[in-house]
């Protein structure tokens, strides 16, 4: 994720800046900046790709120095990861210089009314039209506060940004927060800005906490709140008692349990800007994305799709969406695979290559063995920038923010979602998916994040269940239909951070083999939500439970039959059948997280594993 930060008071803001930024490191970014404002009431601004080392040695070489700075750095999602589209972005006049995380939702729109009125934009971001905006309103507010709250009002989207102007009399910083957060931190004569409490942190422990539609001026001397409605505002000062290294994870013990937890905020993200209203007021998605692959607007006849690992079981339920829905046959291979065999590959065929990182060598050789037959290619991706959105015709990038821990959790979330939407897209397109239903899952979708936030507030439960199981010699995880995939990813996820044994697979399929393996000391997992073979798969949990294997099934409130058959029960929501595989899979990301920390594992860099598989 992007991050932001700020400095007024006595110190070099520059030198303030960049010693924050260095502190935000850990949260991945491509590119960074920052823009300083010298005695003289001048802007200065320098921008570098890659490390917070090439941005020093920029500003450094430019002599750019000041006590009043912004700074930021970038994890692309609009634009490519470079010079001219990392932060901050400057107004026509060369005044204002704005830094922003989040998205503006229509920065389309506003571009292209700025665009009229004579402005000239110099990246692809969204974030420069608040520069314009600001420029644009700031005569007839009279301040930099003034031009701000009237900017605010013409945003949509998620968003935190800070403003320095460098003819003021004050020297002021400008900031405002509408979903993304920011803190403000209290020194003697000077305050700190920051998207993460850790890059104050060394600084000082007073810090003042913005919350959503918060526009907050920054001065030497203190800080002046208002709220949404443009009222002046008091705020609590809290005193934070992390240690730093607690703190970049958001206060939790692992990177892990906090990427978990921001699957609310991701999932939410995917589909903001991309879910749309027809005129009868249904939802409908049109993805800009799936342009470059549909061209002439052929729907393709069949789809393949070669991954790895957690990218590889979400491709399994990309397949049961593509099918289910757009009807188009999908045939999903493991990449290390898919490379060197001799795939089937039709004219009409399309290629769908899921991946986090965008660099993993087996995906990225099996794009380019389908890119060799001349195959149209869509990649879904966490990375803007990484080869695989490079080299793919189309990109869908499921903006979910940096992954730190190792066992892929957000990311996997996104891909599916990411792949749900896909699959409406070209459903809509062919007529297999009618418009209620397609409104119908898309509303399931929007109420997606509160049901997960309802997932999060039981992880005491899960916690206690995964206790009681912790010791077990291996774990089975089963499910039926689209859980399939659901439960192979579960018992990934479990036996790459705990390394006890753990197989995923069908439910119908055991008596052909793994019911061999039951015994008191061997769990299984059954994903037993609501499904149209629910009553074949409570047969499957008497199976296991008659030869005295311990059941935690995952059910939703009033499922019948458990109370003989489980040792535990996880509830969960009920959703539409389509989005029952995001809430189980947090479920699942819970109760292995809380199996390997009950286990004393190391969770955030497991054994034996990378977070980025870029060799064979
Ligand atoms: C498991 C995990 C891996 C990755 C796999 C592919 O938690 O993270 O299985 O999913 O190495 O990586 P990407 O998605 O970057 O291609």
């Amino acid at each position: 994720m992007c991050g932001i930060v700020g400095y007024i008071g006595f110190r070099s803001g520059v030198a303030e800046c960049l010693r924050g930024l260095e502190r935000l490191e850990y949260r991945g970014y491509d590119s960074s900046g920052v823009a300083a404002i010298d005695t003289q009431g001048a802007l200065a601004v320098r921008r570098a790709v890659g490390g917070v080392a090439n941005l020093s040695q920029s500003l450094e070489e430019a002599g750019v120095v000041g006590k009043t700075a912004i700074g930021h750095t970038r994890w692309a999602t609009h634009g490519e990861p470079s010079e001219q589209n990392a932060h901050p972005h400057v107004d026509c006049t060369g005044r204002f210089a704005v830094v922003h995380n989040g998205i503006i939702e229509n920065h389309a729109a506003l571009r292209a009314e700025l665009k009229l009125k004579g402005h000239k934009f110099r990246s692809d971001t969204d974030t420069e039209v608040i520069a314009h905006l600001v420029e644009e309103t700031f005569e007839d507010a009279g301040t930099l506060l003034g031009a701000v709250q009237q900017v605010v009002e013409r945003l949509r989207g998620t968003f935190g940004f800070a403003v320095v102007y460098s003819e003021g009399e004050d020297k002021e910083i400008v900031t405002t927060r509408s979903g993304s957060p920011l803190v403000i931190g209290l020194g003697d004569d000077e305050v700190f800005l920051a998207s993460d409490v850790v890059a104050v942190m060394e600084r000082t422990r007073r810090v003042l906490f913005l919350e959503d539609g918060d526009v907050a001026v920054l001065r030497p001397d203190g800080v002046t709140f208002y709220d949404q409605a443009g009222a002046q505002v008091e705020r609590d000062v809290t005193e934070i008692d992390w240690s730093a290294e607690a703190a970049e994870r958001g206060g939790f013990e692992h990177f892990m349990r906090k990427e978990i937890g921001d699957q609310p905020g991701t999932v939410e993200r995917i589909g903001s800007g991309r879910i749309l209203f027809d005129h009868k007021g249904r939802r409908r998605v049109e993805l800009s994305e799936l342009d470059a692959l549909l061209e002439g607007g052929t729907v393709p006849s069949r789809i393949a799709a070669a991954a790895c690992g957690t990218s590889y079981h979400a491709s399994l339920v990309a397949k049961w969406y593509l099918e289910r829905l757009a009807k188009i046959p999908t045939d999903v291979f493991i990449a290390s695979e898919f490379r060197y065999e001799e795939p089937l590959l039709g004219q009409t065929d399309a290629f769908l290559s899921i991946s986090q990182s965008g660099e993993t060598a087996d995906t990225l050789a099996s794009l380019a063995l389908a890119r060799e037959t001349k195959l149209a290619s869509l990649a879904i991706c966490n990375v803007i920038g990484s080869r695989l959105t490079r080299e793919a015709d189309a990109t869908f990038l499921t903006q979910a923010g940096p992954e730190v821990g190792v066992a892929s959790t957000k990311a996997f979330t996104s891909q599916v979602i990411a792949s749900l939407l896909v699959a409406l897209d070209l459903g809509l397109r062919r007529g297999s998916v009618s418009h209620d239903e397609a409104d119908a899952i898309l509303a399931g979708l929007e109420r997606l994040p509160t049901d997960i936030e309802r997932v999060l507030d039981d992880e005491a439960h899960i916690e206690a269940v995964a206790r009681r199981h912790a010791n077990a010699r291996a774990f089975l995880f089963l499910g039926r239909g689209v859980q399939v995939p659901v439960a192979l990813e579960g018992a990934l996820k479990l036996k790459e951070i705990s390394y006890t044994p753990a197989e995923g697979g069908a439910a119908g399929e055991i008596k052909h083999g793994p019911i061999a393996l039951i015994d008191p000391e061997v769990s299984t997992i059954f994903l037993a939500t609501p499904s149209p073979t629910h009553r074949k798969l409570m047969a499957n949990m008497s199976a296991i439970a008659a030869r005295k294997g311990p059941v935690i099934a995952i059910a939703t409130p009033g499922t019948r039959g458990l109370d003989t058959l489980a040792q535990d029960v996880i509830h969960v929501p009920h959703v539409r059948y389509e989005l029952q595989p995001l809430v189980n899979t947090v479920v699942l990301q819970l109760l292995g997280y809380h199996v390997a920390r009950t286990l004393g594992r190391e969770i955030d860099k497991p054994r034996n594993l990378a977070k980025s598989v870029t060799v064979e």
